[in-house]
């Protein structure tokens, strides 16, 4: 590792204690604790995480790093600060966030996301630190660091879109979640989990955004071969949000336990938005699933979605198997 290197990850453990300092012992914290505390974060949480609160101040982290005698150039590339193209003098770039730091494998904070208490506010809710030397979006899982030992046991790992719906599902002990970091699956991040397990269960928003992100990272992890499951959650709801709403209890038992296989998420998918008194509908419906079970090897999973969809539309099933072959011969 380089000196910067270095520099800028003994500079992002300062700032981690300079914020969680001011989120937990000072007046200027207060409100954003009580909202973390009304959020359902415990103090414990709180603390494990060294969750912290930047100032809505242009100046506060800066000056305390120019103390610590950080290279200010270091820090801009880090993205802690950034440099003013009028002078060339530096900024926070963090100000009035709650700031969640970002580990990398080893434990060690590489970035934080900063998030804003007011979301009516036009700024975006949460604010990212950039791509850096110490900081690569395309491969952080976040969480893996404390993840890891659970996934190894069980060969289990529960994705999430958000990383606060981790450490929601951490603190309900649902122990193997990770999260990317706002970015959608990259092929570094399916490397990464597919030396570790070879069953993947996504568990996404449940908002539209969400059902279409859970089904191309299905899709992508499929791809690989990985076995996939899809825990979907009900009314729009995150799985923070759940918990808050039904417990932990229930998240366990009738989310996390109680996953979609991937054909039949897939199904449900394709089902959103039709309507079955449309012929175009049944058939664009049909080709959809079909597209999907081409993938499948076993015969008698394929049997029984093709037995499924001659149900859910009263195509006979003789008549689904000549486009399933037809289908599955300009796929091969
Ligand atoms: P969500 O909008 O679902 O946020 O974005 P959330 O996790 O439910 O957060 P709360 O509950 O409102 O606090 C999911 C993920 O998308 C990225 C973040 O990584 C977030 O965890 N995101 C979202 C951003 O990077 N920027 C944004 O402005 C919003
Ligand atoms: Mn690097
Ligand atoms: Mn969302
Ligand atoms: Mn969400
Ligand atoms: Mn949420």
């Amino acid at each position: 590792m380089s000196k910067a290197e270095a520099n800028m990850r003994q500079a992002h453990d300062v700032a981690m204690e300079f914020y969680h300092h001011l989120l937990m012992n000072t007046e200027d914290g207060e409100e954003a604790l009580q909202y973390l505390l009304n959020r359902g974060f415990t103090q414990e949480l709180i603390e494990s995480q060294k969750i912290g609160w930047a100032l809505p101040s242009w100046d506060s982290l800066t000056t305390f790093l120019e103390r610590k005698e950080f290279s200010l150039e270091e820090m801009a590339q880090c993205g802690l600060v950034i440099q003013r193209e009028s002078d060339g003098s530096y900024f926070d770039r963090f100000r009035g966030r709650i700031m969640f730091p970002i580990r990398d494998d080893n434990g060690k904070v590489i970035a934080f996301s900063g998030r804003i208490l007011n979301t009516d506010a036009e700024e975006a809710k949460y604010m990212n630190s950039p791509e850096s030397p110490i900081f690569h979006k395309s491969e952080v899982l976040y969480n893996l660091d404390r993840a890891r030992a659970t996934i190894r046991k069980t060969r289990q790992v529960v994705l999430m879109e958000g990383f606060v719906d981790v450490l929601a599902a951490t603190n309900a002990g649902v122990t193997n979640a990770v999260a990317t970091m706002g970015t959608s699956l990259t092929p570094q991040h399916i490397q990464r989990l597919k030396r570790l397990v070879e069953q993947i269960t996504v568990c996404y928003d449940g908002d539209s955004a969400g059902m279409e992100g859970a089904r191309r990272s299905a899709q992508l992890l499929k791809a690989e071969r990985l076995k996939v499951e899809v825990a979907v959650l009900p009314d729009k709801l995150d799985p923070d949000d759940y918990i808050r709403a039904y417990g932990t209890e229930a998240f366990k038992t009738q989310i996390i336990d109680k996953p979609h296989a991937y054909i039949a998420f897939m199904m449900m998918y394709a089902r959103r938005n039709k309507n079955f008194q449309f012929e175009n509908d049944v058939l664009q419906y049909v080709q959809e699933v079909l597209e999907e079970l081409v993938g499948v090897s076993s015969p008698i999973e394929r049997d029984l979605y093709i037995t499924q969809l001659a149900n859910e539309t009263s195509i006979s099933q003789e008549a689904i198997y000549a486009q399933y072959r037809k289908l599955e011969a300009t796929k091969s």
